[in-house]
């Protein structure tokens, strides 16, 4: 299927389907959409009374065009209020689209849509990203080829102009955020530790990347207790896996990026049990997948600040060589933790990993991770909490998550509320109270960093899906390689 866009406009292109954003209030039919109503015999004001539709949001609807006129489908799609209008709005929209057009059978379609911000390389982008994803569907698992196989060949953003640069990188991005929803989608008998250390390979080797990957002794020179001890119940090695992106010439800034990478968390000893959902523990290496998503991106966007790609891969298992509850282990700085429940293992594995990352002397570091239930709770599906020590950096990834339609909300990092993770015996435990669990989860993780300016997003929620939602289709999301790429390319 190939994504273009054109100077055609809804009066001048022929073809299978036109789709016709439309805000609320805006859905009587003047002006040029009136011209177009003339050429299509009046279907569109019979469409807008028949079906009611009045431009809210998620109201989409769909008719054939009697005759010969220039095109055999209308599509109308609401756009909500013309003053709620964001960038996102775009990209929901086309994706709406797509997936209608999709189920219509449509072979060519056209694609209009207002201007978001006088910007039509980012509308086009957007556009293209809104397409591709509503129609990414994981059937890597499935031995029979779908019923109804996806019929669309072209897909035209009219009044466009040029946007082959913009459509580029929406093709750049979902390459990234498809890898992400691959890796998070994946079975942990399909992606294991051994299994994204290749991965990272590959990407070095077809993208120019550097890339280390430190065994298991390496990471024990390093003191690396905390990984370690995660890892030892595994029979799978772990990796700890490092990829740098470097642009051609002075970087404009170093940051780094740093995945939780537990491809299967069984919780350990404190074993997830019936009703925890330990059968979608796969998921919880999707700060990883988001982490190499955004390295596959970026690494073909190619901007010019110096990125590191870091996860500390390994599962969470069970054996007569587990962490027993009670433990103590000492992470790679030397701050001792009593591991009073095996099943906080990610905070275990990113505090070393956090350790390493910042003696890479790099401007800023955020950590993405499948991190607890409590963030779940607080947040839901649809939202990732964020956590910083720095407001810039804070601003710099609300903006970036905005523009990429990946919601999250800032929460506090509480001091006060560390004293629940105080031990008599070591200098924290690994778990505080149940109360504002995915906080004293931050505060733990902040005893890792010293100086760098850093962010946690906690990702639990976000990374997997029940149902279709925005652009994704139930599973895996890819969330937040779209927040992730614009943060580093802002
Ligand atoms: N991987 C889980 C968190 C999680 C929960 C991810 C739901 C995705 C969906 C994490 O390792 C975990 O088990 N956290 C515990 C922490 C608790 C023991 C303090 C939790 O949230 O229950
Ligand atoms: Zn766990
Ligand atoms: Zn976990």
């Amino acid at each position: 299927m190939k994504i273009q866009a054109t100077d055609k406009t809804t009066l001048t292109w022929t073809g299978d389907t036109l789709a016709v954003g439309l805000f609320v209030g805006g859905v009587t039919v003047t002006g040029e959409l009136a011209q177009l109503d003339e050429q299509l015999f009046g279907t569109i004001k019979e469409l807008i009374a028949e079906t009611e539709f009045d431009g809210k949001a998620g109201n989409n609807v769909v008719t054939r065009v009697a005759g010969d006129a220039p095109v055999r489908k209308i599509m109308l799609v609401g756009l909500g209020e013309a003053e709620d209008f964001k960038l996102d709005s775009v990209r929901l929209a086309a994706a709406a689209i797509a997936r209608l057009a999709k189920s219509q059978r449509s072979k060519t379609l056209a694609v209009s849509l207002p201007i978001f911000d006088n910007n039509p390389a980012l509308t086009a982008q957007a556009i293209a990203e809104g397409v591709t994803l509503a129609l990414y569907q994981d059937r890597r698992f499935k031995s029979e080829p779908e019923e109804t196989p996806l019929k669309l060949e072209t897909v035209e953003l009219l009044e466009l102009g040029d946007q082959k640069a913009a459509i580029a990188k929406a093709e750049q991005i979902c390459d990234g955020v498809i890898l992400a929803k691959e890796l998070v989608g994946a079975p942990a008998n399909s992606v294991t530790s051994v299994t994204l250390a290749n991965l990272a390979q590959e990407l070095a080797s077809d993208y120019n990347l550097e890339v280390e990957i430190l065994e298991k002794e390496d990471c024990e020179k390093l003191g690396m207790g905390a990984y370690l001890g995660v890892a030892q119940a595994s029979d799978i090695p772990p990796k700890f896996i490092h990829l740098t992106y470097k642009p051609q010439g002075t970087p404009r800034r170093k940051l780094a990026i740093v995945g939780k990478g537990i491809t299967f968390d069984s919780g350990g000893l404190n074993l997830k049990t019936g009703g925890s959902g330990i059968e979608t523990m796969k998921m919880d290496m999707g700060g990883a997948g988001a982490t190499f998503g955004a390295a596959k991106a970026i690494a073909q966007i190619k901007p010019d600040v110096e990125v590191h790609f870091i996860s500390a891969a390994t599962e969470n298992m069970i054996s007569g060589h587990a962490l027993h509850p009670g433990d103590i282990l000492t992470a790679s700085n030397g701050k001792t933790i009593e591991v009073n429940n095996t099943d906080a293992e990610g905070r275990l594995t990113l505090a070393d990993a956090l350790v390493f990352t910042e003696k890479l002397s790099v401007d800023a570091i955020v950590d993405l991770a499948t991190l607890t239930g409590a963030c779940v709770i607080a947040l839901g599906d649809e939202i990732g909490g964020l956590w910083s020590t720095d407001d810039l950096l804070a601003e710099q990834l609300k903006t970036a998550s905005e523009l990429g339609g990946e919601k999250i909300w800032q929460m506090p990092l509480e001091e006060k509320y560390f004293e629940g993770l105080k031990s008599q015996i070591a200098d924290m435990k690994n778990v505080g109270p149940r109360q504002a669990g995915s906080i004293t989860a931050a505060l733990f993780l902040k005893q890792y960093v010293n100086e760098t300016p850093w962010a946690h997003l906690d990702i639990a929620g976000t990374a997997m899906i029940d149902k279709e939602s925005g652009v994704n289709n139930a599973g895996a999301t890819g969330f937040p390689v779209r927040t992730l790429v614009n943060w580093v390319c802002s």
